[in-house]
C-alpha cells in the first residue's frame, strides 16, 4: 500500500511543479521564497533567500505578479517596496507571530515614553508599525545599522533575542525593547542540550546559530548569522560539517548548495512558513490569491525606514 502511494506522490509533485512553471509563464509571475520553505517550493522558486535578500529581490521585479513564499511581513515589504507590482502569498494564514507580538500602540507609546528616541524596527513587524519606525533591519544587517545611528538611546522591536545580540556587539548605545520581550517560538524551542549533544556526536562541527535564538544557544555558537549568511558562511569555511540552529528548511538549502559539506540540524519548524505547499503555489497563479494590499498612506510612511535600510547597507 505505501509503496504504491511514494511514487504516485513524486509523480505529483512532478507534475505540480511543470504546471507552476506552465501558469507562471502564463501570469508573467516570478516566484520568491525564504529560506525556510519546503524543498519543492524551494525548488520551483525563481530566486531563495533571506528576508533581506527577499527584499532586495522584490524591489527590482519587472514581472506582473510575485508569489511570495514566506510569511506576511515578508510579502508585505515586497509589495511597499514595488507597488506597481501584484503580490500573492499561496496561504493567508503564513503569519509570523513574531511580528504579531508588536502593535502599533505599543511603538507610539513607547515613542512617547523615550521622546527623541530614534525607533529601529526587525522587518518582523506588520506595515503599520513599519509606519511608526525610523529604520528597519534584518538579522543580516541589525548591527551595521544600529552602529550607524546617531543617538545613544534607541528604541528596538520585537525580538529581544535579536535585541541582546546587537546589544552585545553595540555596547555604546542603549536599545530599549518593544514589547517587553517579543520572541521567536520557533527558535525559542531550539535547546543549548541540543545543541551541546550534537556537539558531542560531532565534535568537528562549527556551530551556527541564528540570532533569534535564546542566549544559551548563542553563546554555544561559533557563528551567529542570518539565514543566508549561514550558506555564506558554510561556503567559506574550510570547515565540513555544521550544526544548523535554526528552522529545518535551511539545512535543505544548505545541503543543496553545498553537497560535499555535512549539515546536523535541530529539527524545528516553523509551521506558519510550512503553510505553503506546491499545490497552493499552484492554485495562488491559477486563481490570484491571496493578494496583499497595504493602505497607501501606510505603504508610504513604511517605506522610508525600508529604504534607509537598503540604502545604509548598499
Ligand atoms: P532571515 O532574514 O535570517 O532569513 O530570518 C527571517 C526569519 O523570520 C527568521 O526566523
Ligand atoms: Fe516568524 Fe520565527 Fe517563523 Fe521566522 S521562524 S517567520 S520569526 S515565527
Amino acid at each position: 500500500m505505501l509503496k504504491a502511494r511514494v511514487p504516485a506522490m513524486a509523480e505529483n509533485l512532478q507534475e505540480l511543479h511543470n504546471e507552476v512553471l506552465r501558469l507562471k509563464t502564463a501570469r508573467n509571475a516570478v516566484i520568491l521564497a525564504h529560506n525556510y520553505q519546503l524543498p519543492e517550493v524551494q525548488d520551483v522558486a525563481d530566486f531563495v533567500g533571506d528576508s533581506l535578500e527577499l527584499s532586495r529581490k522584490a524591489a527590482g521585479v519587472e514581472a506582473d505578479w510575485i508569489i511570495f513564499c514566506g510569511v506576511d511581513f515578508m510579502a508585505e515589504t515586497a509589495k511597499i517596496i514595488n507597488p506597481g507590482k501584484r503580490v500573492f502569498i499561496p496561504d493567508a494564514r503564513a503569519l509570523c507571530p513574531m511580528a504579531g507580538m508588536l502593535d502599533v500602540e505599543d511603538v507610539v507609546r513607547a515613542k512617547k515614553e523615550h521622546p527623541g528616541a530614534p525607533v529601529l524596527l526587525y522587518v518582523n513587524t506588520s506595515a503599520a508599525c513599519k509606519a511608526e519606525a525610523d529604520y528597519a533591519c534584518t538579522s543580516a544587517n541589525a548591527v551595521q545599522i544600529a552602529k550607524a545611528i546617531p543617538e545613544k538611546e534607541v528604541l528596538f522591536g520585537p525580538d529581544f533575542n535579536l535585541l541582546e545580540f546587537v546589544q552585545e556587539r553595540v555596547p555604546e548605545k542603549n536599545f530599549h525593547p518593544m514589547p517587553a520581550r517579543g520572541f521567536c517560538p520557533t527558535h525559542g524551542r531550539i535547546t543549548a542540550l541540543e545543541i551541546y549533544d550534537l556537539k558531542k556526536a560531532h565534535p568537528a562541527s562549527e556551530i551556527i546559530a541564528h540570532p533569534e535564538c535564546t542566549r544559551n544557544v548563542r553563546e554555544m555558537a561559533d557563528h551567529i548569522a542570518s539565514t543566508s549568511g549561514m550558506l555564506k558562511i558554510a561556503r567559506e569555511s574550510p570547515a565540513t560539517e555544521f550544526i544548523i540552529a535554526t528552522e529545518c528548511g535551511m539545512a535543505y538549502r544548505l545541503r543543496k548548495e553545498l553537497p560535499q559539506k555535512k549539515f546536523y540540524d535541530v529539527n524545528v519548524t516553523c509551521p506558519r512558513m510550512k503553510l505553503h505547499t506546491l499545490k497552493k503555489v499552484r492554485d495562488s497563479l491559477e486563481f490570484g490569491q491571496y493578494e496583499i494590499t497595504v493602505p497607501k498612506e501606510i505603504a508610504e510612511k513604511a517605506l522610508k525606514s525600508i529604504q534607509r535600510m537598503m540604502q545604509m547597507t548598499g
